[in-house]
């Protein structure tokens, strides 16, 4: 079954440990924070220090999408907080091979993301060292925007690709996702669906992340 990730970005940040709560108890498979620098993307979030201070709210695992212009300066201090996945763009100006292995050799999961513009193709030189491909279906930034259907063919390609070279890389899609555009990318393959103001429009977060799976 598809695993829901709620993005923290649409829920009320005067109360995140409340949020959270209710979060696990409708059944989150995961918790997504969503970091941005100002800089990757025209939007400025938090950093690693309030993932921490949730951290001791619950045991389900949290993933870093890191929208900054420097993941290797940044990544360990969220992996210090906590966060059991990190997000790295294929879009940074990274050596991202030896970013992926030095954050594989911590124990944690590695997932690359890729933006609506950007080909599959950039990131086929890592499918098999990832753990994750997350898909962004809206260009990063902002919640609450529509969903560009032109990415459901990324999907369905990599799906493909993973089948033919009988790899175990999960596929997350970002962006967007409501009960429509989910039933769309879970067809296409999708593993992994991020969800942020469809979840948190809804006073119960267990019927909505329900209508997600
Ligand atoms: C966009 C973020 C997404 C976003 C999802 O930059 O990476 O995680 O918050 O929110 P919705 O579901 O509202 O598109
Ligand atoms: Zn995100």
């Amino acid at each position: 079954m598809v695993k829901v990730s709620p993005s923290l970005l649409s829920a009320d940040f005067s109360n995140l440990k409340e949020e959270i709560k209710k979060l696990v108890e409708g059944g989150a498979d995961r918790i997504h924070f969503d970091i941005m620098d100002g800089h990757f993307v025209p939007n400025i979030t938090f950093g690693s220090i309030v993932l921490k201070s949730l951290r001791k709210f619950t045991d389900i695992p949290f993933e870093a999408h890191l929208m900054i212009t420097d993941p290797d300066k940044y990544w360990k201090d969220f992996l210090d907080a906590g966060a059991d996945i990190i997000g790295i763009h294929i879009e940074c100006d990274v050596d991202h091979k030896s970013l992926i292995e030095k954050i594989k050799s911590s124990g944690k999961r590695v997932s690359i993301v890729l933006n609506p513009p950007t080909e599959i193709e950039k990131v086929y030189p890592f499918v098999g060292i990832v753990d994750e491909i997350l898909i962004m279906s809206v260009n990063p930034g902002f919640g609450g925007q529509k969903f560009i259907p032109d990415v459901v063919p990324k999907i369905e390609r990599l799906s493909k690709l993973r089948e033919e070279k009988s790899l175990n890389f999960l596929i997350g899609v970002d962006g967007g996702i409501n009960e429509e555009t989910a039933k769309v990318v879970k067809k296409a393959g999708a593993d992994i669906l991020v969800a942020g103001s469809f979840i948190f429009k809804g006073k119960d977060y267990k019927e909505r992340i329900g209508r997600l799976k």
